[in-house]
This record gives C-alpha cells, sequence and structure tokens, in this order.
C-alpha cells in the first residue's frame, strides 16, 4: 500500500523553512503533496496561482525528490482533500510552543472528522526563525528576503517592486 501524506499551508510565499520540511517529509512516505490552501484569518500577498508556481519551481530547482506533487484547494475541509488522494497523514513544521498551540486543536479535530493523523517535524535551526509573515513584512518595508526564501521567490518580489 502507499503511503501517501499532505504538507498543507497557506505558502504565501514559501520559504527555506517549508521547503527544509517538505524535503524531509518526501523522504519520510511514498508520495507527497505539498497543498496550497486559503487561510482566511490571514490577509494574503500572493494569489493561489502565483504560490503554486512558486512552490513547484523552488521544489524543482532545488532538486528535491521526485514524489512530490504540489496542487491547491478552496473546496472544503482539508480531510477532504486527504480522502480525495488517499492521505492519511498530515505534516506540518512547528518552531515554537506558539506553533503547538496553533495546531494542536487543529490535528485533533483533522483525527476526528476523518482519522487523518497529523505528525511534526522539528526545524532545521538555521531556519527556525523563518516565517512567510516575517518575508512579507520584510519584502513590504523593501527589505531583502533573500536569506529566508528559494531564489524563485526573491526574483519573483524583486520583480513585483520594479
Ligand atoms: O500556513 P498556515 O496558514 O498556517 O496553514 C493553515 C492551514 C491552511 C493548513 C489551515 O488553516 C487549514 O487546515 N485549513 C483548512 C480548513 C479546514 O479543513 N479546517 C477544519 C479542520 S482544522
Amino acid at each position: 500500500m502507499q503511503r501517501i501524506a499532505v504538507v498543507p499551508g497557506s505558502f504565501d510565499p514559501v520559504t527555506l523553512g517549508h521547503l527544509d520540511v517538505i524535503e524531509r517529509a518526501a523522504g519520510l512516505f511514498d508520495e507527497l503533496h505539498v497543498l496550497v490552501v486559503h487561510n482566511p484569518d490571514k490577509s494574503a500577498l500572493l494569489p493561489i496561482a502565483s504560490r503554486v508556481s512558486l512552490l513547484e519551481r523552488a521544489i524543482s530547482e532545488g532538486g528535491l525528490p521526485a514524489n512530490i506533487v504540489v496542487a491547491s484547494w478552496n473546496v472544503g475541509l482539508l480531510v477532504d482533500y486527504c480522502t480525495d488522494v488517499g492521505a492519511s497523514v498530515l505534516v506540518k513544521g512547528i518552531r515554537s510552543q506558539i506553533d503547538v498551540a496553533y495546531e494542536t486543536p487543529m490535528a485533533i479535530v483533522n483525527r476526528d472528522l476523518a482519522s487523518v493523523e497529523t505528525i511534526f517535524l522539528l526545524p532545521n535551526p538555521a531556519h527556525a526563525h523563518v516565517s512567510s509573515s516575517l518575508v512579507r513584512q520584510v519584502a513590504a518595508l523593501g527589505g531583502n528576503v533573500a536569506p529566508y526564501v528559494p531564489d524563485a521567490v526573491s526574483e519573483f518580489l524583486q520583480g513585483e517592486r520594479r
């Protein structure tokens, strides 16, 4: 039986921290879906289509494993997508106690809804301070985001500024 997992997130934009979690999760499963999900609690920087194409570029330019699929989802519960693709596990990166507090209720609800388990990966310490919201703020104020994001994102955001 294929072991299929999903890494969901806003990815607005994808960061080096996300890529690290995605690469390590891809090594644990036969197939890994990286799923861009609209989060109504956050004000978006990039449209979903741009987030998907930046993820695809970052994954291929970063030489990540070929068992990764990038998709987006905006029509229902995250666990409905899991059921559709036969995934029984969600993978999330956890950087701090704040992340644990944010993720724990969602993990319990997703297990209640569809018996989908959540596993948490600890970050590479080099990226433990990096978040999309920090990148959005630095980019909005004209700072250099290159240390925190894949080249594809850095180039895209520079292009937006011109
Ligand atoms: O990168 P983010 O913004 O922290 O990702 C949060 C996300 C998109 C994974 C979360 O908001 C989510 O799971 N949304 C899907 C909606 C859903 O299924 N909700 C009910 C169970 S928690």
